[in-house]
Order: C-alpha cells, then sequence, then structure tokens
C-alpha cells in the first residue's frame, strides 16, 4: 500500500462523475497514483449522493465493511466526500468513526491539503459548508464560489488520458427547493460559471481530441451569468459552444421545464452541432403531485412546451424522470403520470421511487403514505410501459441511416477479449462491490442490453464521461470488432467495424432493432477516427489511461 495512491467510487448523478474526474485531476496534479483495489490505496474515497435515502445507505454499507480494514491499516486514510457528508455532516462519524475526512461538494478543490492535514496532525478534518452556502454573507459566497471555480479551472484534460466525450459544469446548485429534493441543501445556491471560462473549457478539451460535450447544470436551461454588464443566457452560452471548432456534439442536461426559454429552441433547429435531445423531467403526470411537489408547471403547460419542442425540432428526442408514490399520490394520480408518459412519447424515462428526504419541505410537512409495495408495483408498471414506448420508438429506425460516434467496444466485445467489466472490481467480491448500474427498482427503461464500462446504456447521460477515457483499442490491421456508438438521438447503436473506427462519426445503416438497441452496417465514415487523427489534432497528447474511478448509480 502506498501513502500516494488513492482509490475513489463515485456514486450518483452525472455531477458527482465530474466531479470525481476534477477531484483525480488534483490527486494526480498532487503525485497521487490511483489504484484499482481499494487494499492497496493510501487513501479511500467515496464521492457520495443524498438524492434518495438508498444511495446513502449504499455508501453506509461500504463503510461498514472498511471498519476491519481501517483497524488493520490504521494509516490508510477513508475519506467521504460530496453531498452525503454536506448532509450528514459530522453525522458520518457516529454512523461509521473510522472516516477521517469529511468534505462537501462545494469544497472539493481543498482535498488534497486535507489529505495532507489529515496526515499531518493524525486527526479528523472536514470541510463544509454547512448553513454558509445559504443565507451568507456575500464575501463568504464569493470566497466558496471562487473555490469552486478554481476547482472547474484546475481541469487537466491530460490526466483524462484520451476523452472523446466530456462533461463541462456550466451552473452549481439549485434555488427551485421541489419539495422532495435535498439538493439545494446539499450543493448550495444555483451560481452560473462566466461563459468565458466554459468555452475556454470546451475549446481545451476539443483540442484533447474531445469530440462530444455535455453541459451540466441542476436546471441547466436557467443558466445565466452577468458579463460585462450584460447577462449571457443559456441559449447565447450553448451558441457560443457550438461555435467551437472539433466538437461535433453539444448536449445538456438536466433541463427545468418552468423557466424554458424559446430561443434555446431556436438555437437546437439552427446549430447542428446541438442534439436534438432534450433531458427534461415532468416528475408526475398530475397537477396536483406537482403542486405538492412545487415544480411550477402544470402538466398542460408542460404538454404544450413538449409540443413546442416538437414545432422546432421535429426530430427530438425527448427524456424524463417521474417520481411514483410521492405523498398522497392516489391511483388516479398515478395513472395521470402513465398517461403523460405514453402522450409525450419518451426516448428515455428514468423512474424513481419517492424517498424522504431529512430538512426537505415535504419531509417536514407532508407523510410518505405510500406503502413501498405500492410504489414498488408504480415503479414496474411505469418502467413496462415505457419499455414498451421505447421499444417501438427504436424499431422506427431500421430501414433508416443513422450518424454515430463510434465509442468503442460494445460489451460482447469486451468479453470476448477479456476486458471484463469493471477493472475495479474488488478482488474475490464481485457482484455487489463496484456495479455500475442503477438498482433494480430505480432503473431507466431506456434499455439494458449492453451495460459494460465501455458501453452502459445508462450512460446515455450518467456515465457518458467515465467511458470516454478508454484505451485507443489495439487490433490487427483489416480486423473488425462489434463496436458501439450513439446517435444523435442518444440511441445506442451496435456495428461491426475496424476498432481504429474510434472516435469517429460514421453513417450506419440500421438493419435491425431491439428493445434498447439499434444493430446496423457502417455505409460511410465521415471524419476521421481519433486513432488516425493528426496528433497536433489532439494537442499531441498520448498518455497511458488511468483506470476510471468506479461509478454507481442507485
Ligand atoms: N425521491 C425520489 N426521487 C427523487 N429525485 C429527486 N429527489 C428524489 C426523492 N426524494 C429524482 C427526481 C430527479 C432525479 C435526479 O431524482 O426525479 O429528477
Ligand atoms: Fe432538485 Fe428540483 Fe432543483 Fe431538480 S430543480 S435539483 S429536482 S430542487
Amino acid at each position: 500500500m502506498g501513502n500516494h495512491t488513492y482509490f475513489l467510487e463515485t456514486f450518483g448523478c452525472q455531477m458527482n462523475i465530474l466531479d470525481s474526474q476534477l477531484v483525480e485531476g488534483q490527486l494526480r496534479a498532487h503525485g497521487m497514483n490511483p489504484v484499482a483495489d481499494y487494499r492497496d490505496a493510501g487513501v479511500i474515497l467515496f464521492n457520495t449522493c443524498s438524492v434518495r435515502e438508498h444511495a446513502e445507505h449504499k455508501v453506509i454499507s461500504r463503510l461498514g465493511r472498511l471498519r476491519s480494514f481501517k483497524r488493520d491499516n490504521p494509516d490508510t486514510i477513508i475519506g467521504v466526500i460530496g453531498c452525503m457528508a454536506e448532509r450528514e455532516k459530522e453525522g458520518v462519524f457516529a454512523k461509521a468513526p473510522h472516516v477521517d475526512l469529511l468534505c462537501g461538494p462545494g469544497e472539493l478543490n481543498a482535498l488534497p491539503a486535507l489529505i495532507d492535514e489529515v496526515r499531518r496532525r493524525n486527526e479528523r478534518v472536514t470541510a463544509l459548508a454547512g448553513s454558509l452556502s445559504r443565507r451568507t454573507e456575500v464575501l463568504q459566497r464569493a470566497l466558496e464560489y471562487d473555490s469552486l471555480e478554481a476547482l472547474n479551472l484546475s481541469r487537466t484534460p491530460d490526466l483524462e488520458g484520451e476523452v472523446l466525450q466530456s462533461y463541462i459544469r456550466v451552473q452549481r446548485g439549485c434555488d427551485k427547493f421541489c419539495t422532495y429534493c435535498v439538493v439545494p441543501f446539499t450543493r448550495g445556491a444555483e451560481r452560473s460559471r462566466p461563459a468565458t471560462h466554459i468555452v475556454d473549457e470546451a475549446v481545451m478539451l476539443a483540442e484533447r481530441g474531445c469530440r462530444e460535450i455535455t453541459l451540466l447544470g441542476q436546471t441547466v436551461n436557467s443558466y445565466v451569468h452577468q458579463q460585462g454588464g450584460r447577462a449571457v443566457p443559456f441559449a447565447r452560452l450553448l451558441e457560443r459552444v457550438s461555435d467551437v471548432a472539433g466538437i461535433d456534439r453539444i448536449r445538456f442536461v438536466t433541463s427545468y421545464p418552468a423557466d424554458w426559454d424559446e430561443d434555446i429552441f431556436r438555437v437546437m433547429r439552427d446549430h447542428p452541432r446541438v442534439m436534438p435531445y432534450l433531458h427534461i423531467p415532468a416528475q408526475s403526470g398530475s397537477d396536483r403531485m406537482l403542486r405538492g411537489m412545487k415544480r411550477g408547471y402544470t402538466v398542460a403547460s408542460y404538454l404544450e412546451l413538449m409540443d413546442t419542442a416538437r414545432k422546432y425540432v421535429p426530430d427530438i428526442a425527448l427524456a424524463g424522470d417521474m417520481i411514483v408514490g410521492f405523498c398522497g399520490e392516489s391511483e388516479a394520480d398515478f395513472r395521470a403520470t402513465v398517461e403523460l408518459a405514453r402522450r409525450v412519447e419518451y426516448q428515455n424515462l428514468f423512474v424513481f421511487k419517492y424517498s424522504p428526504r431529512p430538512g426537505t419541505k415535504a419531509d417536514r410537512n407532508m407523510t410518505d403514505d405510500i406503502p413501498e409495495s405500492v410504489k414498488q408495483t408504480r415503479c414496474n408498471e411505469l418502467l413496462a410501459v415505457q419499455a414498451e414506448i421505447g421499444a417501438a420508438l427504436r424499431q422506427r429506425y431500421v430501414g433508416r441511416t443513422v450518424e454515430v460516434l463510434v465509442e468503442g467496444y460494445s460489451k460482447l466485445t469486451r468479453k470476448a477479449r477479456g476486458h471484463g467489466k469493471s477493472e475495479l472490481r474488488t478482488r474475490g467480491k464481485s457482484s455487489h462491490a463496484m456495479g455500475r448500474s442503477r438498482s433494480a427498482t430505480e432503473q431507466s427503461a431506456s434499455g439494458n442490453a449492453d451495460r459494460s464500462a465501455f458501453a452502459n446504456p445508462q450512460a446515455s447521460e450518467q456515465e457518458r464521461s467515465s467511458v470516454a477515457a478508454n484505451v485507443v483499442p489495439q487490433s490487427a490491421p483489416g480486423e473488425t470488432a462489434q463496436l458501439l456508438g450513439r446517435t444523435r438521438h442518444d440511441v445506442i447503436v451496435l456495428f461491426d467495424a475496424p476498432p481504429a473506427y474510434r472516435g469517429a462519426l460514421v453513417t450506419v445503416q440500421v438493419e435491425s432493432a431491439t428493445p434498447h438497441t439499434l444493430f446496423g452496417r457502417v455505409i460511410e465514415v465521415g471524419s476521421p477516427p481519433l486513432a488516425v487523427k493528426p496528433r497536433h489534432d489532439r494537442g499531441g497528447v498520448s498518455l497511458p489511461v488511468a483506470p476510471n474511478a468506479a461509478v454507481v448509480s442507485d
């Protein structure tokens, strides 16, 4: 075990995945190296999620398993970072006394220093915003903002390996306070980053071979940044990022229906590099539930927005989230949710059972009165309906040609080549240790066909960046293998082609479809793959690729 090694496991959303990448960049810049097995690590870190209780339980259970390990290896530092650290604060120590370090999502810039401090002082260290991130002194807020921005700006893509797809944060925190949601408490107030910083980051990534960028924000369309006395709204930001040479595809998640500005649709219509894909959660199809959730829109206005989306971008793919079993949800309310899912025809729908979160308005003022068994039944039913809708949508692709960005090997190929599921699986403990999928009950009906690290369908949004850093496949000349890519609508396509196509935009003739996946044949290679791009196009980087952090979505 080395003092200068770390093991990092990530739970939760895209924001956490990005945070983990930035943290890894910092740790590596401080001379630390990742290891695939926590038993070899000098520092074990969990980047945690609080959005549902289940996600927190997973972390507590991981920590529980480390108790005896810590007793035998007292010098190994164990850290809990991210949302759960912020929400539970010192409560984490009560549940897991062997934890040495707590660091909230707003303080991650300080992590290398915190690790040093634990070593030097040999005592626990915490860095939490606490209540400071909200209702706080202007100065404190500015300091915190600088710390977050410093983390964003510290990005070192050279250390990320060959990045084909990447996240860029455009906004942090959330001011919406939906009654069920813990995010405004863990990630603090909404703050938008300067557009210039975001565009510079896109340029830097493009120079390193990145071809697809996903702009991240909790309510990404609410982005607005004051610059030189003028406000830059999200539509302008999107336009500016779509002007960055080398970036072929731009996506953005997650959108908030009530704040929508039609200008964004105009940009989607007029800028072919902005993908026709919109993740815009409805959360429920019942106005009564939407009021209880304090979402700020009605089912009718949501549907009207979806109609407008289709008016501007007729082939737009829609994705959403739904919560089932929210306080007081009647059978009729649930039926209305199923009805909404049918009417919208989501390509991907993520379904969650309501989980009361301490401190939220719903937890304080409402009753979690829907039995778990009912939540589960409703979850299953909605997923089944969505599976039907998704299958029909994919069937419509058969016979058409689609533009595909080639990401790499399919799961099948990876297995055949012994690439295994995850480099990070712990020795001897396989099933639960480092899974990458959502739990069986809180999952997407978008697709489950191919769950490898290289090709997780959940990664349609969840883990895109974690699949990005991958070795350019080594292959014999003329050899083909089953590869995986995604369409402009974020649908997974499998096809046989030379592995060196990774990173290329190709045209695929779709020949068949399963409920989650398209199968086809490449009929045209539209732009050079990464592997044959001149070195200067990729910023001259050719670095060994680090093992990815394990990612667990709940
Ligand atoms: N219980 C269940 N699902 C939740 N989400 C957020 N908070 C909760 C909760 N307390 C879901 C919402 C959100 C997604 C990221 O997680 O659907 O869009
Ligand atoms: Fe949570 Fe609502 Fe903010 Fe989304 S918009 S992060 S659900 S509070």
